[in-house]
């Protein structure tokens, strides 16, 4: 419900109540961000405004929704832009439009005849606002920054959640105090980075289970940042979108530009409700929708067993092996193009390589049917090899700058997609293979980032780093709109393009590189308090690990991948018979659980961290599953306290031909036996 009184409007959610006025400037002063009042009680709040003196803002301290640059008002602007010279702006306020669950404040500034609306858009059972802005100009004007939201946030001390990371160490959550000054999260490296990403959650000791958290995300795949600024008076500002470092878009007289979308949510029941209110909010609004009710397949895709080194018969001889254990899709990763046989060739040149595959691919994919799987293949269609005959016929399709070497990264360059005959290459070669072959799944993989980011063909190269994001979601878009049937995987080296904005585009994010079960547990576990486990891909590998060298029990890794959606990534050709026995009980388990861990409801519910133990539980309202990963058995102490959560108190459960209350299981909980060193155990507890 969205409500206005004079110059106040109200946002009201579920739990949601989000408060701001519009002043004489056209600035839009935040009032109040918490629980739901009464209606009547929105006109009544007080002002915001602290008045102190001259040096601070002689109108009053203000937290704020949307500000420009000019005003005595010195953080992030959500709008920087410049017209005919002209650099300030002088807003007002020219309409305000309430259509169902959408608000749309409209500003008009006569001195650089611009006009931009704020969108909101409410999604009421999640708690969640959409927040985008609008900026249409009537001269040529140079955006310098324009962000998806403001938000201001005031008398509260907070702590701040982000992700750090690696490429093979995604999702490392850091935890702690907004003290005054500024903080920003950021992506300066063409997209969205495995260092860092556009999701944060601010909170005043909340817990897993109680407490307000507000928290946000951003949809948008390339340079992006998110800047927190605390003042002496506890004032916050967040301003979120598109990166201003090194930004520019230019708007020719009529045009208009929107900027990406920014997500707004708040909870008063803890972390555990803020990640369950986003994963409904991702997998019921924003992902692709033609494949929203379906549950993703078991994969398997043949990176580790072979690395390059793939072959018709080489693929086949896995096919058998993954078809047996139960696998769904079979996916040929890196190696079956052009002359590629290690990383230093090849990429741009998206045609069958002979030698492996005599025939091409179609014997292949045909095998793989008869099998009763899906075929699927892996493709890093921005990225270009010196040595390919691509970048032999056109060296100048990279980033680059005339007179200074480029620099290779894993011995590849970034393709110029901000050239449109560049993007119009890659959109038709793609579209050619999708139209060639009965493809049922395309991994799109990006493993490098950006360097010398000039174009010598484009007249304003700050321009490229949103054109070549906005050419990726177009080839997506295009791709996905000619053929349906196709389900996408967005892959950076693993966890490096996962984001709200490739989000609605593609079914599944390859999480990370790593496929170690034991530091996947913590990235996964980072990774489950932003994003949804359905679109979470997760290998079984080979033991030892490639990475650590570790070798972990098959129960175990099992257990660690089947908190997201199942593949298997080891060389079945190695493994012992007992293994792909077990491997194809451990499939068929999973195949069973499956609806509650994609499309069910999750709970953290024992973390390696504090408890020493992992533990997930899913559920459909009805159904539950636990799925617990031990550490390494210490001491002689062999016993684990697992305590679940989101079952009804009052109802009686079996659970090992026992039948217990919701209330035991959720306060008593299930002991279990360790017997030794990283145990695993998938607990089924039914409605009796
Ligand atoms: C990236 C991906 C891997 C694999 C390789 C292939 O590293 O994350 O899964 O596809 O590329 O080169």
């Amino acid at each position: 419900m969205i409500y206005r009184f004079d110059d106040r409007f109200v946002i009201e959610g579920t739990q949601i109540a989000y408060v701001f006025d519009v002043d004489a400037r056209g600035r839009l002063v935040h009032q109040y961000l918490g629980g739901r009042l009464h209606e009547s009680d929105y006109a009544e709040l007080p002002d915001a405004r602290v008045l102190h003196s001259s040096f601070e803002t002689p109108e009053g301290v203000a937290a704020y929704e949307f500000s420009s640059f000019g005003d005595l008002v010195y953080t992030e602007p959500t709008l920087k832009s410049e017209t005919s010279g002209e650099r300030l702006h002088a807003f007002t306020l020219q309409d305000a439009a309430i259509d169902g669950d959408t608000l749309a404040i409209t500003l008009h500034d006569s001195l650089q005849r611009l006009t931009v609306t704020l969108t909101f858009n409410l999604y009421a059972a999640y708690d969640i606002i959409e927040r985008k802005l609008t900026v249409r100009s009537e001269a040529a004007t140079t955006l310098e920054s324009v962000q998806s939201f403001s938000l201001g946030l005031i008398d509260r001390d907070m702590r701040l959640s982000h992700f750090s990371g690696l490429w093979t160490g995604e999702f490392q959550l850091q935890q702690g105090p907004l003290l005054p000054g500024k903080k920003t999260i950021e992506s300066r490296r063409g997209l969205t980075s495995h260092q860092s990403n556009p999701w944060f959650a601010l909170d005043d000791a909340a817990t897993e289970e109680t407490g307000e958290v507000v928290y946000g995300f951003l949809g948008h795949s390339g340079n992006w940042a998110i800047h927190f600024e605390r003042d002496q008076f506890g004032f916050t500002q967040v301003t979120g979108g598109l990166n201003p470092f090194d930004f520019k878009k230019t708007l020719q007289p009529g045009e208009s530009f929107t900027t990406p979308s920014a997500y707004i949510g708040y909870t008063q029941d803890g972390f555990g409700a803020m990640s369950r209110n986003a994963h409904d909010f991702e997998r019921d609004v924003l992902m692709p929708e033609v494949t929203r009710e379906t549950l993703r397949p078991v994969l398997y895709n043949s990176w580790e067993a072979t690395y390059f080194d793939v072959s018709e018969d080489g693929q086949k001889r896995l096919v058998d092996e993954a078809a047996k254990i139960g696998c769904e899709l079979f996916v040929v990763d890196d190696g079956w193009f052009g002359e590629r046989h290690s990383d230093a060739a090849g990429l741009g040149d998206w045609h069958v390589n002979t030698t492996k595959f005599p025939n091409g691919l179609d014997p292949l994919i045909r095998y793989v049917e008869n099998k009763g799987l899906q075929f699927g293949l892996w493709v890093e269609p921005e990225m270009v090899n010196p040595d390919s005959d691509l970048y032999r016929a056109h060296p100048d399709w990279i980033y680059h700058t005339n007179g200074r070497p480029s620099t290779t990264s894993r011995n590849q360059f970034v393709l110029n997609l901000a050239l449109a005959e560049v993007e119009a290459h890659v959109t038709n070669l793609l579209d050619d293979l999708l139209s060639k072959h009965a493809i049922r799944y395309i991994k799109w993989d990006m493993n490098r980032a950006f360097s010398e980011p000039d174009s010598p063909h484009l007249g304003e190269a700050k321009e490229l780093w949103l054109r070549h994001t906005e050419a990726v979601y177009r080839i997506l878009d295009t791709l996905r709109a000619k053929h349906p049937g196709v389900a996408f995987e967005s892959c950076a080296g693993g966890g490096g393009r996962i984001d709200l904005g490739v989000l609605s585009r593609v079914e599944q994010v390859w999480t990370s590189d790593n496929t170690d079960a034991l530091d996947r547990l913590t990235i996964q576990e980072g990774f489950s308090y932003a994003y949804n486990a359905k679109m979470m891909s997760c290998w079984v590998t080979d033991a030892p690990n490639w990475l650590n060298a570790r070798s972990l029990p098959l129960a175990y890794r099992f257990v660690s991948a089947m908190q997201g959606t199942l593949g298997i990534g080891g060389n079945l050709l190695e493994w012992s018979e007992d293994d792909l026995k077990e491997s194809k009980r451990w499939i068929e388990t999973y195949k069973s659980i499956r609806p509650l861990v994609q499309h069910g409801t999750s709970y953290r519910l024992a973390s390696l961290k504090t408890d020493g133990f992992h533990a997930m539980g899913y559920t459909d309202g009805e159904d539950y599953v636990a799925l617990v990963n031990a550490d390494r058995r210490q001491y002689g102490k062999n016993k684990l306290r697992v305590k679940l959560a989101g079952l009804d108190p009052e109802k009686t459960y079996t659970y090992d031909g026992r039948a217990l209350s919701g209330r035991y299981l959720m306060q008593q909980g299930i002991t279990l036996t360790q017997q030794t060193d990283y145990d695993a155990f998938c607990l089924v507890i039914r409605p009796a």
